[in-house]
């Protein structure tokens, strides 16, 4: 039994996003039922693991590096840089449950083995991250939440900038894409002093990028997309 005064205490973090949508169909039902467990990166949750013990990432993915995705979304990314970096292990994490399902569906039809999947608030994964065990972060169209009383609900934020600085190795990169000129100006000016130098920003993406729904989606309606890359220090 652990002693109560071992246990952190459960922070309060708000979450504003949206955790499901439209009813799953029965074979995403199935997926979530079949494959999730599987894919945990180990015990996230603060229910299944209240002392914050940091997750065992060399028992996961074989002593690989390891990446990790913020909000993948449907997880189209996330299962291309699977497929395309056998060497590496990608953590994703998504709130969304739909989103969740569409991305297990993904892993199934590419058959990658090198992913675990966090269904839920990166904050959490933050908590059990050991410090400098992730090399690369990848955040695609964060929510933008346009209104400036609602800049503050960000991922450009220090609640988010701060655990993520300390999970990253020294040199690791973050790369951050949007189509929102106001949330380039936010990240320009809140991931410098949080521990990152910028590298390059700009329209062109990635060599290995694979376009996201939601750049499909700002591409339809006229919108342009911005990439920017940190090193963290
Ligand atoms: C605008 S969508 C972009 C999805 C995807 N990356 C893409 O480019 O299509 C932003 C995503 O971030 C997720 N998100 C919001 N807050 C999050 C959090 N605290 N932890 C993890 N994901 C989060 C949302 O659920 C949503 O799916």
């Amino acid at each position: 039994m652990t002693d109560s005064s071992d246990t952190p205490e459960r922070p309060w973090r708000n979450f504003y996003g949206r955790r499901s949508g439209k009813t799953l169909r029965n074979s995403q039902r199935g997926y979530l039922d079949a494959d999730l467990k599987a894919l945990s990166p180990g015990p996230v949750d603060f229910d299944e693991n209240p002392e914050r013990r940091p997750l065992d990432l060399k028992a996961l993915f074989d002593d690989r590096p390891v990446w990790l995705e913020i909000g993948f979304g449907g997880g189209e990314h996330m299962v291309h840089m699977a497929a395309r970096y056998p060497g590496v292990g990608i953590i994703g994490c998504e709130p969304f449950i739909n989103g969740v399902a569409m991305l297990l569906g993904k892993i199934r039809r590419a058959g990658v083995t090198n992913v675990a999947v966090h269904p839920g608030d990166v904050r959490d994964l933050f908590d059990v991250l050991p410090a400098g065990s992730i090399t690369k972060a990848f955040l695609n169209y964060p929510d933008p939440w346009p209104k400036a009383r609602h800049h503050r609900r960000r991922f450009v934020t220090p609640e988010h900038l701060q655990p993520l600085h300390r999970v990253l190795a020294p040199g690791a990169e973050f790369r951050v894409a949007t189509d929102i000129p106001d949330y380039v100006r936010q990240t320009l000016e809140e991931v410098p002093p949080a521990g990152f130098d910028l590298l390059d920003q700009g329209g062109t993406p990635w060599e290995d990028w694979l376009s996201t729904r939601y750049e499909q989606k700002a591409l339809r309606e006229g919108r342009e997309p911005h990439y920017l890359t940190f090193r963290r220090r």
